[in-house]
């Protein structure tokens, strides 16, 4: 592992004024997203709508990664130019995501457990020499009357580590992303005390992987009230909530933290990173030790998939909807996103 070389894609991943779309849906999940348009998944829909994304002129100015999923990183625009070299020819990271999915966890009802852990070293040096510089893996961790539990934490957190140590050994920045999902019942309260319990044990876990926190990225839900909860937090109570439970146990040393969108609406996920990003550091005059950016999927690409539909005469439209969002964004991490601007 050369620890320089890990720290600069980390860095470059969160760069100012750019950030991460996330691309790397399951076949399950794309299909999904595809069947909400009406169009049929299939390897050449899959293709033609990730080249739609990866095309858009000029969005290499707030994006600086794009994780990808094991078929898409195989796959080539319509002249045959493979993705990951279209976006390393747009100064754009090529990500990819190496989890095998969030499974139940036996003899734990309602919660889960990442696997993928099996035959990953050969997987990554399989993925690097495609270009892959990051990885993400993505833990699921659910809120309900008595979960998560302890164990769910722990088995969760040290498959996070396990990974990220193999990423790093590899020559790849890991992306760690321990997910507390917002769609419950439960308070914004609650899901700080959740959130705050994850981030300490996962911490723990990657100190004791010896994983070189310098060269990872910590890709985290926000602080935000369950979408089923009654009472829905503010815009600016979100990030005040945020940044609280982060600076009590997110390492100073990791370089960015780049948050999921998780459900949120397009605008929505703007506005909760724009006030993080315009509020500073609450506790001094200075900044805040990490950078705070975006890896988001939904909210970067909702409004683009809406507009595509499928047709090639969309493509235009769609790629001026994702352009649109990645540049709100890109504003948003430096706190100058403004309502107007989603007027323009
Ligand atoms: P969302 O922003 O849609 O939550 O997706 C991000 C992601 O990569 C989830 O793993």
């Amino acid at each position: 592992m050369n620890k320089r070389e890990l720290e600069s894609v980390a860095q470059a991943l969160v760069k100012s004024g750019k950030g991460i779309l996330a691309a790397d849906e399951s076949t399950g999940t794309i299909t999904k997203r595809l069947a909400s348009i009406d169009v049929i998944s299939t390897e050449e829909t899959r293709r033609n709508y990730r080249e739609m994304l990866f095309s858009t002129d000029g969005a290499e100015a707030f994006i600086s990664g794009v994780i990808l999923y094991d078929e898409t990183i195989r796959q080539a625009d319509r002249d045959g130019t493979p993705f990951p070299d279209l976006l390393k020819g747009k100064g754009i990271i090529p990500g990819i995501k190496v989890d095998t999915g969030a499974k139940e966890m036996a003899g734990f009802p309602g919660e889960s457990v990442t696997e993928g852990l099996d035959g990953l070293r050969d997987r990554l040096v399989e993925y690097r020499e495609m270009g892959a510089g990051f990885a993400k893996w993505r833990a699921v961790i659910n809120i309900g009357a008595s979960i998560p539990t302890s164990a769910c934490i722990k088995a969760n957190a040290h498959a996070l580590a396990r990974y990220a140590a193999l990423c790093q050994e590899a020559g790849i920045v890991p992306i760690v992303e321990p997910e507390v999902m917002m769609t419950g019942t439960n308070t914004i309260e609650r899901c700080e005390e959740v959130t705050s319990l994850t981030l300490q044990r996962v911490f723990e876990e990657l100190l004791d992987q010896r994983v070189h926190l310098e060269g990872m990225l910590l890709k985290p839900n926000m602080v935000i009230s369950g979408q089923k909860c009654s009472r829905q937090a503010g815009v600016q109570e979100v990030a005040e909530a945020t940044l609280r439970c982060f600076l009590r146990v997110v390492p100073a040393a990791v370089p960015g933290v780049v948050f999921l969108s998780g459900g949120q609406s397009a605008v929505k996920a703007t506005q909760h990173l724009n006030a993080m990003n315009a509020m500073g550091n609450p506790m001094n005059s200075m900044g805040n030790p990490w950078e705070l950016s975006f890896s988001y999927g939904r909210a970067l690409q909702a409004p683009a998939l809406s507009a595509w539909r499928g047709e090639a005469e969309n493509v235009p439209l769609a790629q001026r909807a994702l352009y649109h969002r990645a540049r709100c964004n890109g504003a948003a991490r430096y706190g100058r996103y403004t309502a107007e601007m989603e007027g323009a």
